[in-house]
């Protein structure tokens, strides 16, 4: 019997992973995915969710894409001004500080990276160890991964706005109470607000669940197109839940990859992107 060539297995494994649209993460030896030392170990479905969900602007489920890609905004006129109300935000949530009610354990406050006029924004729950040193979201492995997402949807982490449910890490990274969600929630609505953005992924159930006030399952979230209805603007932003980059390093499956990639895709064509070479 001839014995396999490792060199073509993992070929032919890359070539499956382009195939599927997955080649935002390495996988073969050497990858960078390995060199970070991740060893992928299935877990049945992401973070928990907080006991309830906190109130949100009504959401709605769309069943098919929205119909058209929304209108471009003006970018650069707006940046300048997005940049100043960004400023005034968060100067106004760290007077207010409602993680002074629920958390003992940060050193920096983190409240966003990116373009605040960005037509692409991405939500996450909480930071993370590397983020609370930073003052940067999604700096850990984590945000290597999401890195690695948004290059391969043809972006740059410059190009789009990243902000998070909690501005605060909670201690041990707990998944965030509907408490603290809910006591965190309006800042993150005026965040997008001001962003205005064209689209936004939401990432894990937590984030998910804070902006489309849902208590169903990340599985039956996923993959479908749903609205956040801004109510300072008044506009219908849409949404697509897709897999916290945190959980897909911990079930870093084939099935889970192409899934998220797929939940990318859509996003890439309804914001006309092209998807890197
Ligand atoms: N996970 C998150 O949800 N947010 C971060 O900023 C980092 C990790």
């Amino acid at each position: 019997m001839m014995t396999p060539d490792p060199a073509a297995i993992a070929r032919q494994h890359a070539e499956t992973s382009r195939l599927l649209g997955v080649d935002f993460v390495p996988v073969f030896g050497g990858g960078e995915f390995q060199s970070a030392g991740v060893a992928p170990a299935p877990t049945p479905d992401p973070t928990p969710p907080p006991a309830s969900t906190p109130t949100a602007p009504p959401a709605q489920v769309i069943e098919t894409k929205p119909a058209s890609a929304p209108e471009s905004k003006p970018r650069r006129k707006l940046a300048a001004s997005a940049e100043d109300r960004m400023g005034e935000l968060r100067a106004r949530y760290e007077r207010d500080a409602p993680h002074a009610n629920f958390v003992t354990d940060f050193t920096n406050i983190v409240w966003g990276d990116g373009d605040p006029s960005a037509s692409l924004m991405f939500i996450g729950e909480a930071p993370g160890a590397e983020e609370d040193k930073t003052g940067v979201p999604f700096v850990g492995r984590a945000g290597q991964l999401l890195n690695k997402m948004i290059d391969a949807m043809g972006l740059s982490r410059e190009q789009v706005y990243i902000a998070n449910v909690l501005k605060t890490r909670p201690p041990n990274n707990a998944t965030p109470t509907a408490d603290e969600a809910a006591a965190c929630a309006p800042y993150l609505y005026e965040q997008i607000s001001i962003v205005a953005p064209d689209a936004i992924v939401t990432l894990g159930l937590p984030a998910s669940r804070t902006i489309l006030s849902s208590n169903e399952s990340m599985g039956r979230l996923r993959g479908r197109w749903h609205a956040f209805h801004d109510e300072h603007s008044g506009r219908s932003i849409p949404v697509m839940p897709t897999y916290h980059p945190a959980f897909l390093l911990r079930s870093y499956t084939p099935e889970n990859r192409s899934k998220v990639w797929s939940d990318l895709k859509q996003v890439m064509e309804l914001l006309n992107l092209q998807e890197a070479r």
